[in-house]
């Protein structure tokens, strides 16, 4: 089977100004969320779309759902975690609980907040996922990437060509997954921030799928009116 993840469990702190979190503030004439579902439900190839929110907008996300795509049994709609983990981790429970960890199914893991990923992205990631087992979307970094550990001063200025910005989908076979997260130790999962990072800290291959400039997260309130932009203009 194919499960995609969206991850809709942050707080938007980063937002401010609203309690509202800033996936279930409108980009043009919907939720951000809504756009973001609604790539992923136009992909023939993908078995269920499970969305994972704070528990207090589980039923709130449901009613959005409704009204914008209508009812439909392939998507469900759960409770996120504490961090970005966490909440991955209860979309690979979910699945272990209905459905059973498979040796072929794949999960792709999309943040709710990067609602211009395109058809061509999630279709990379599904041929990644299948082949490799793990692969992470990226595009190659434009700025001049300078490591300073203190803060002050400069430490190191790697060469350009050996560096990407991380985007999402991140995407992986479920059983291997599934397997790296039960064999982390404690130590190993407080320092994992990043799904990739744990095939990376385990030695095994992550395969980059090329991502887009428009496939941006909104972080803050300047990105939700660069996306009322990307929208007005068209990105695909
Ligand atoms: N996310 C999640 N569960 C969490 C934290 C984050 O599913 N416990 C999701 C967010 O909803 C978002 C994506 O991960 O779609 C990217 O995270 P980020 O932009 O950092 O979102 P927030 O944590 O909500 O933002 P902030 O750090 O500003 O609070």
């Amino acid at each position: 089977m194919i499960f995609a993840a969206i991850l809709a469990g942050g707080i938007g702190s980063r937002m401010g100004g609203t309690d509202t979190p800033k996936q279930f503030l409108d980009l043009g004439n919907k939720p951000v969320v809504i756009h973001t579902i609604e790539k992923f439900v136009i992909n023939s190839k993908i078995d269920k779309i499970i969305v994972l929110t704070p528990q207090n907008f589980v039923n709130h996300t449901v009613h959005l759902i409704n009204e914008f795509i209508g009812e439909n049994e392939d998507i469900v709609v759960i409770e996120g975690g504490e961090t970005r983990n966490d909440t991955l981790m209860n979309s690979i429970s979910y699945i272990d609980e209905n459905f059973g960890i498979d040796d072929d199914s794949i999960i792709i893991t999309h943040d709710s907040v990067r609602p211009f990923v395109t058809h061509r992205i999630i279709e990379d990631n599904i041929d990644a996922a299948r082949r490799y087992g793990a692969c992470d979307t990226v595009i190659p970094a434009t700025d001049t990437i300078v490591e300073s550990i203190n803060a002050k001063t400069i430490e190191s200025i790697p060469v350009r060509d050996y560096y990407y910005q991380g985007q999402t989908p991140q995407s992986f076979n479920v059983r291997k997954l599934f397997n790296l997260i039960n064999s982390l130790t404690p130590e190993e999962s407080n320092i994992l921030t990043d799904a990739c990072k744990i095939f990376t800290l385990k030695d095994e291959d992550v395969y980059l799928v090329e991502g887009e400039v428009t496939n941006i997260k909104i972080t803050y309130p300047y990105d939700l009116k660069l996306a009322n932009t990307i929208l007005e203009d068209g990105y695909d």
